[in-house]
């Protein structure tokens, strides 16, 4: 189960430093969007700023993994959007809190964190995302999840059509080259794929999630953009941080 940010009451009163009382008290209710493609860093990220605010972190990427590995069991097709429509309908998602600290995506009573992070599924999600039914389903669940604040919202639309009334929105870049050497990078040694595999692989997706002609990848406009090429992830939060500290301060009431 995720907490709801609410944390430790006997914080120094005087706290204004991220994560603090007075700081928690100011910004909990905040949602904060980051968008950007594959590879730019966002989890790590996301996952490190909701740490520090003590936030929720919600990784919407895994719930189109999740529709992903639902199309591939039932082996629907992932333009057939009348059986996507019946599929999505009995598909249970929701993050359990593990005890470790990180959330893992759960269908039903079933972990499905490890089957969604293939190369195929990767693929499978960038397919099913471009389909309207779906994307109106999980709508609906991404929204549910932001309606008590208190949360990061990691993906490819959440600043421009999922939340476009979130409180900050970051849209996270960085080039090609470096995005796929960093994922490849992440496998440790244990890639299935080739460097040129990842980053072909990688261009492929970025295309079809800027090209779909529904809620395609792009930056709100009010969103701050931020290349994290030559900036390690705590560079890019404390960036962040700043930055919705002076939102903060300087909006009305405060
Ligand atoms: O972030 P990720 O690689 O886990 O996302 C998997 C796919 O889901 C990606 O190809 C694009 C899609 N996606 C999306 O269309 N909208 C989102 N808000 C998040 C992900």
């Amino acid at each position: 189960m995720h907490t709801d940010g609410h944390g430790d009451a006997n914080a120094a009163a005087d706290s204004t430093q991220p994560g603090g009382e007075a700081w928690r008290q100011m910004t909990n209710q905040l949602v904060i969007t980051i968008d950007g493609p594959a590879g730019a860093g966002k989890t790590t990220v996301s996952r490190m700023l909701a740490d520090r605010l003590q936030f929720r972190y919600i990784d919407t990427g895994a719930l189109y993994r999740g529709v992903a590995l639902g199309v591939q069991r039932a082996a629907v097709a992932p333009d057939d959007d009348e059986r996507l429509a019946f599929l999505c309908q009995g598909l249970e998602l929701h993050f359990v809190r593990s005890p470790s600290g990180g959330s893992r995506l759960h269908c039903g009573r079933e972990d499905i964190e490890d089957e969604i992070r293939t190369a195929e599924i990767s693929m499978l999600a960038s397919a099913v995302s471009a389909r309207p039914v779906v994307r109106r389903f999980l709508l609906s669940v991404q929204r549910r999840l932001g309606r008590k604040g208190g949360a990061v919202f990691e993906g490819r639309d959440t600043g421009t059509v999922v939340f476009p009334e979130a409180d900050v929105k970051f849209f996270l870049d960085a080039p090609l080259a470096v995005r796929a050497r960093r994922r490849h990078a992440e496998f440790e040694g244990r890639a299935a794929q080739s460097l040129d595999a990842v980053e072909s692989d990688m261009r492929q997706r970025d295309h079809n999630d800027q090209s779909r002609a529904i809620a395609p990848l792009k930056a709100a406009e009010d969103a701050i953009r931020i290349n994290s090429e030559g900036l390690d992830p705590e560079a890019v939060v404390a960036r962040m941080l700043t930055f919705i500290e002076s939102r903060q301060s300087s909006a009305p009431g405060k």
